[in-house]
């Protein structure tokens, strides 16, 4: 399948908003859907509707094995070991907070530390920060160079001289905000060599970048089907199979128990044990659908497609003047964040909304960054498989004509 015809396939750039095609430029935010996945979650909705896990009527059953199918095709696409290493969540918030509660109950207690870093996502760093106040702990911090790359000879130091308190170093693979893919696995070598888990975060690169578990050696790893061409609400939680079996469960309720009295409860096996209530089914298995649609375009042609787009708006979007581009690694995925000298990055927004054009402005819901780089908010375009050289070229024109404006 070719990128050229990719645009095609996803009907909501087939309006007009304000009255302009629509140029969809908040992909980082959550990406649009293509007809396949609607019809999946459609067509689930018609003629599927029914439990999973629990009859053993026609239609119950055939939902259990499409809703395992996705854990097939999801065990697959990171190379986990196991597919009882796969668990169904809300999505990468609810993975987080998954782990930072019943990891902490087992693995946390006084006087330990919890390493995250500057450019983390609020949802991984305010899970982390209640599950350090709930065991005694303390949460610390790499910080980013002027670039916005991490500075491992933080994480060198903090492990070095906090030897056997580091419990958990919990990381962005990619920043939301700056764009910058972070070396993880160099980071979860010295992580582990110093005794600590990792989990990493790859909400941004999973529609992006290959992900490989077992080479990377992560202990847990969590994403949102939302971002990569699938509905929201939900997402997975990996984790390694003797650490999930190791762990409490997080909630109570049907399908994570063995057999229930009112004196005790013997909990399910994995990955049920993890997977209380009634799932989003429709989503799960729309998950799938949209796994095999980027697997079919091919992970590395989107990669090099984006990598494209973002090195022409960076270097036209560094010709305007008064433009400062925030997040200038080497290694970047398709995110351009950047503030406009004497503009409210709010202000501009509604100036290319009203040219159909969709950014993102604000702090991203990464304030320690903005702290980092004085800045209350940046504006931020991110580039989706479905965004061409016509995309970027709009967002230009929109911004040179914003400052006329402003
Ligand atoms: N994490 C999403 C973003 O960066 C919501 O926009």
């Amino acid at each position: 399948m070719s990128l050229l015809n990719v645009k095609a396939d996803f009907p909501a750039l087939t309006q007009k908003v304000n009255g302009h095609p629509l140029c969809y430029l908040d992909s980082a935010a959550s990406s649009l859907k293509p007809q396949i996945v609607i019809d999946a979650i459609t067509h689930h909705y018609t003629f599927d509707t029914a439990n999973v896990h629990r009859g053993i009527h026609f239609l119950s059953a055939q939902g259990t094995a499409k809703f395992e199918a996705s854990r097939t095709t999801l065990t697959k696409f990171i190379n986990a070991k196991h597919e009882h290493e796969v668990i169904f969540t809300k999505g990468t918030t609810d993975s987080v907070n998954l782990v930072a509660s019943s990891w902490s109950e087992r693995y946390l207690k006084k006087g330990d530390m919890i390493i995250v870093s500057t450019m983390e996502h609020h949802s991984n760093i305010v899970p982390w920060q209640m599950a350090a106040i709930r065991h005694g702990a303390q949460v610390k911090e790499i910080t980013v160079t002027d670039s916005g790359e991490l500075d491992l000879g933080e994480l060198e130091n903090l492990l070095g001289s906090n030897a056997g308190k580091v419990k958990m170093v919990a990381i962005t693979s990619m920043s939301n905000t700056l764009g910058t893919v972070n070396p993880i696995k160099e980071i979860i070598k010295k992580s582990h060599s110093a005794g600590a888990h990792v989990l990493i975060d790859a909400a941004q690169s999973a529609a992006h970048k290959k992900i490989d578990v077992q080479d990377l050696d992560c202990d847990f790893l969590v994403f949102s089907a939302h971002k990569m061409l699938g509905p929201t609400g939900v997402g997975i939680l990996y984790g390694k199979e003797d650490l999930l079996n190791s762990m409490p469960p997080y909630q109570g309720g049907g399908a994570m128990i063995k057999k229930v009295t009112i004196k005790e409860t013997t909990y399910n096996e994995l990955p049920e044990k993890f997977e209380a209530g009634t799932p989003h089914i429709a989503g799960v298995i729309a998950f799938r659908t949209a796994i095999d649609y980027l697997e079919k375009v091919g992970l590395e042609n989107i990669w090099q497609h984006e990598k494209e787009l973002l090195e022409y708006a960076t270097s036209e979007i560094s010709k305007i003047e008064g433009v400062k581009v925030i997040g200038t690694s080497q290694n970047k995925g398709s995110v351009l964040s950047f503030t406009i000298e004497g503009a409210h990055p709010h202000d501009l927004a509604m100036i290319l909304d009203e040219l159909g054009i969709a950014i993102r402005t604000g702090h991203h819901c990464t304030s320690p960054l903005m702290d980092r780089f004085a800045v209350t908010a940046t504006a931020r375009a991110s580039f989706g498989l479905y965004n061409d050289k016509n995309d970027v070229d709009r967002l230009i024109s929109g911004i040179k004509k914003a400052k006329e404006l402003l």
